[in-house]
């Protein structure tokens, strides 16, 4: 194994991936930002330099899926395992690449990663699917012609109206045509979309990613099926497709294989699901075949099974289906369990919030709780905000996300693959666990509306990990706890010197200049 060293550099630019210009916030200049590739067991070096000036904003990336079983200060989580990368600053993350498959990085920083900072993560590894051709990573993210920071604040606001955000276009790759219903790029004619070249008889490895905001994304491609083989970072059983659904933060890879006798040019297409809502909910590629892409798009005919997911579905694939490839089974011993409630409504002084239990998330950034654990400090009686739940040496854990409101939400959980015991509409019977001996394992889940999410883990990872909905005004309003996962045994991390020092950093710039 090597080390595979990035040098990222963090910077406003203005961009117009769809004909629109707004301001982005870029990561080498570049949206999406640049692929990181590994091989399973390398070590992966990231340097961020934070140049958010004017204004001045902290920052700090997150991989999104890696276990950091080795380095839990290194999952990049502001108020929980670091303080912010000061503006002006740099860190160095180190980390194995613990896992393989395809995934994700992003600033978990306020609402950033709908700002822009946001790249896909390959590691390369033992890959049990056969392919010929690995098209790489495909970006799936909603967008906004409004800057993140706006629109944080209006999520977070006393006016009901203001805080469901609608996206203004779709995208597929950072590109997109301005759709005609859109006015406010519609002069521009748009910014061409991403075009994917396919050869016939070869099978095709798709990475999906949702790295957007808020919606659950619909991905297809005209004329061809394709084969789910593994569900964010857990191979699984093959099983045939004409709709991928994408909640934030999810991935699925599939294989296509082309006919032997493919000739012309597909439409790519990733849409909205109803469920959320966009101005231009349809984000369109090419795909083609022979050897220059057409400067036309293509004229094929979408899925009626497409069709009829984007107008009705809303939830990721049943657990029938997706088994992983290879069984893991739950701790039989009974777990401890947690049931939480997520819920919506006004504070005290009339600002609309998200709250799991009753409590929203507010977050300290002078106080990582990863780091306050490690000096003994487990309990927050003073901050009951910081909604840490502390599990303490319980060797297995169960919580029960319970979703009796009227949207569905992509549920994450740092640190873990979680297994996936049941999850449905109504509420659960307390008992029923989908395929006991190999329950569906992943990273993100999404939680139906009006319905329940059963999630277990085996505390083998000490550490604060985050469990969030992974929409992002959501994050940002609230709909945020953190696991405490044997605080016994934090207390024995060796965090290094830097994680302080960067605190010192954050403290003496916040002293000057608080942002956020
Ligand atoms: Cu993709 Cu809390 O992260």
């Amino acid at each position: 194994s090597v080390i595979r060293r990035y040098d990222f550099t963090i910077e406003r630019k203005t961009l117009a991936p769809d004909g629109f210009s707004r301001e982005f916030l870029t990561i080498n200049g570049q949206f999406p930002g640049p692929l990181i590739e590994a091989n399973w067991g390398d070590t992966i070096q990231v340097t961020v330099h934070n140049k958010i000036f004017a204004p001045k904003e902290g920052t700090a990336l997150h991989w999104h899926g890696i276990l950091q079983k080795e380095s839990q200060w290194m999952d990049g989580v502001p108020a929980i395992s670091q303080c912010p990368i000061p503006p002006g600053g740099s860190f160095t993350y180190s980390f194995y690449a613990d896992l393989y498959g395809t995934s994700w990085y992003h600033s978990h920083y306020s609402a950033q990663y709908a700002g822009g900072l946001v790249g896909p993560m390959i590691i390369h590894g033992p890959d049990p699917h056969r392919y010929h051709i690995d098209i790489g990573p495909i970006l799936l993210t909603d967008h906004y012609h409004e800057d993140y920071f706006s629109l944080v604040e209006k999520t977070i606001s006393t006016n009901i109206n203001d805080v469901v955000q609608l996206s203004d276009n779709n995208l597929i790759n950072g590109k997109n045509n301005c759709s005609a219903v859109n006015t406010a790029c519609a002069s521009t004619g748009g910014a061409g979309v991403s075009t994917f070249r396919f050869r016939p008889g070869k099978i095709h490895k798709l990475r999906l990613i949702n790295a957007g905001a808020e919606a659950i994304e619909m991905f297809s491609i005209d004329g061809h099926n394709m084969t789910v083989v593994a569900n964010d970072f857990v191979p699984v059983r093959p099983y045939d497709t004409q709709v991928v659904t994408l909640g934030i933060g999810q991935r699925t890879d599939v294989l296509v294989r082309a006919p032997n006798d493919a000739s012309g040019s597909y439409t790519m297409r990733s849409s909205i699901a109803a469920c959320s809502l966009s101005v231009n909910p349809h984000a369109i590629a090419t795909v083609y075949y022979g050897n220059r892409a057409p400067t036309t798009l293509a004229t094929t005919t979408a899925w009626p099974a497409f069709l009829s997911s984007v107008a009705n579905n809303c939830a990721n694939d049943d657990l029938s289906l997706t088994q992983p490839l290879f069984p893991m089974r739950p701790n039989p011993n009974p777990p401890t369990t947690k049931n939480i409630a997520i819920g919506f409504g006004q504070n005290a002084t009339q600002f609309w919030q998200w709250t799991m239990n009753g409590v929203s998330f507010r977050a300290n950034y002078n106080n990582p709780i990863l780091l306050l654990s490690k000096m003994g400090n487990n309990s927050y009686p003073d901050s009951p905000e910081w909604n840490v739940y502390n599990f303490g040496s319980n060797s297995s854990i169960r919580m029960v996300i319970e979703n009796p409101g009227f949207a569905a939400h992509p549920i994450h959980l740092h640190g873990h693959n979680f297994w996936v015991l049941d999850v449905g509409t109504g509420t659960w019977d307390g008992s029923n666990v989908v395929r006991p001996n190999n329950p569906q394992r992943r990273d993100v889940q999404i939680v139906p509306a009006g319905g329940y999410l059963v999630m277990q883990i085996t505390s083998d990872n000490p550490g604060a990990w985050p469990l969030h909905c992974h929409i992002a005004w959501h994050v940002s309003a609230g709909l945020y706890v953190t696991v405490l996962e044997r605080p016994d045994d934090i207390a024995h991390l060796r965090i290094p010197a830097v994680m302080a020092q960067t605190c010192r950093d954050w403290a003496a710039f916040t002293g000057v200049n608080i942002v956020n």
